[in-house]
């Protein structure tokens, strides 16, 4: 059985779907991926010799054994973007969807914290809560840069927090940078355990360094498993034809989507525990690709809630609108005759609600199929370290095929940057004062406002 199937029947004109792209495009775009593939692996980006290199894996295993022994029962994780995402992801879908809700639930794993804003409101309530056992708590700050004004600042507010228990040095660690940024200074002088982002690799890219896999080892996933399953999806992907190489074939497709005007891509799973992979995903897209005036929109919406709030506009909107559709259900949930007397409930009496989750994705399709809109799957049989592993090198691999596609850097975020200066610069950091200027200018200009 496939761990992985991408099905892309109905995203091509005539098999399937009116709104779709010609085949022969995709065989153009997908062989100019194949010959760019073969020089790719000889001279990779970073990310691509994370499943083999196995970074850090030793430390790692190390601080998460420590954090074992000292009977972490708070994780909290500071980090935004990049630093945060991946490791959503793979909590999402390897723990309990109700994690933190019972010691029960846990099975001795500590409740996690992922505080990837810094709305004072959320804070404080965390804060409450881990304040009560600061000695079990255990905090992971995250930033490649060292230097993001969220994460920074969070860590300035619980590092006083931890100071006041007893050996709470041993309780923090920082994975940054291995040269440059204050978090790297900051780890110098005051002695935490450090893990680092290797020299390359920015944040959306980190997931399967210790950026995604600490906090997994912390939780106890099996991070050899996730590099595994991306070092065989790595493997699967020196092919050269698309037929056999789904990196290839899922950027050509997205691509060729934005070309013909198919503009947004919607990621809509179909399972719960794919949820923050979407979220992931919609960053990749939209942080590597958004560049020069170009780049197509990633939206998420969850199969089926969002049947009933968004299917409308892909069904019956303007025709901008490609959507992946990602299955994976597994487990049985059977539905009893709960009330026999009503015979229109004959049809889901004595089913199972795998069934009917499986009905409504087939619904969705068809619907999607008869309005011409484009859609394609990312089937998963089960979904686990492994398979996890595999997804996130898949698409980090399309990515860098696009970056290509697009002639643009997929790696740099220049816009986001943007946002960090202005953020300091209003703050008052020093060195900045042009940039003040420039934010005093814009935000006193007139304003046109309506007030209630
Ligand atoms: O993908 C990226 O590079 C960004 O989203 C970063 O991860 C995000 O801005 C946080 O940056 P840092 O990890 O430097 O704190």
């Amino acid at each position: 059985m496939s761990t992985i199937t991408l099905d892309i029947t109905n995203s091509l004109k005539g098999s399937g779907n009116r709104g779709g792209i010609e085949k022969k495009a995709v065989n153009k775009t997908a062989s100019e991926l194949g010959r760019y593939n073969q020089a790719l692996w000889k001279n990779p980006y970073g990310f691509m010799e994370l499943p083999e290199s196995r970074f850090q894996f030793d430390i790692i295993k190390k601080l998460a054994g420590r954090s074992k022994r000292q009977k972490i029962k708070n994780l909290v994780i500071l980090g935004i973007g990049g630093s945060s995402l991946g490791t959503e992801t793979i909590f999402d879908a390897l723990l309990h969807p109700f994690h933190n809700y019972g010691s029960d639930i846990r099975k001795g794993l500590p409740q996690y914290f992922i505080l990837d804003n810094i709305d004072p409101h959320t804070i404080n309530r965390i804060f409450d809560i881990v304040r009560k056992d600061l000695e079990h708590t255990l905090l992971v700050v995250i930033s490649k840069s060292g230097e993001t004004p969220e994460t920074i600042s969070q860590f300035m507010i619980f590092k006083k927090l931890m100071e006041k228990s007893k050996g709470f040095r041993e309780r923090i660690i920082l994975i940054t940078d291995q040269e440059k940024g204050i978090l790297k200074q900051i780890a110098d002088k005051e002695g935490y355990g450090v893990l680092n982002v290797p020299e390359g690799i920015g944040g959306r890219f980190s997931v399967l360094t210790p950026v995604g896999l600490f906090p997994s080892a912390v939780m106890g996933i099996d991070i050899d498993d996730i590099a595994q399953g991306a070092l065989d999806m790595s493997k699967h992907i020196r092919k050269a034809k698309y037929t056999d190489n789904m990196a290839i074939a899922l950027a050509s497709i997205l691509y060729l989507m934005d070309k013909s005007g198919r503009n947004i891509h919607v990621i809509m799973p179909y399972c719960g525990r794919l949820s923050g992979f979407a979220d992931w995903f919609r960053q990749l897209e939209a942080e590597s690709l958004g560049k020069n005036s170009f780049g197509p929109t990633p939206t998420k919406a969850m199969g089926v809630t969002d049947q009933h709030s968004q299917l409308q506009l892909y069904v019956d909107g303007p025709r901008d609108k490609c959507i992946m559709l990602l299955y994976s259900a597994r487990e049985r949930r059977p539905i009893p005759n709960t009330f026999p007397y009503i015979d229109s409930l004959d049809y889901l009496a004595k089913k199972d609600l795998n069934e009917l989750f499986y009905a409504e994705f087939l619904g969705t399709s068809l619907s999607l199929i008869e309005a011409g809109t484009p859609s394609f799957t990312v089937l998963l049989n089960d979904i686990n370290a492994y398979s996890l592993g595999a997804l996130f090198f898949l698409y980090e691999m399309a990515i860098a095929y696009l970056g290509h596609l697009y002639t643009i850097n997929p790696f740099d975020q220049p816009g986001v940057e943007l946002g960090k200066i202005y953020t300091k610069a209003i703050m008052g950091k020093a060195g900045l004062e042009k940039q003040r200027a420039k934010a005093d200018r814009t935000l006193s200009a007139p304003k046109t406002v309506i007030t209630f």
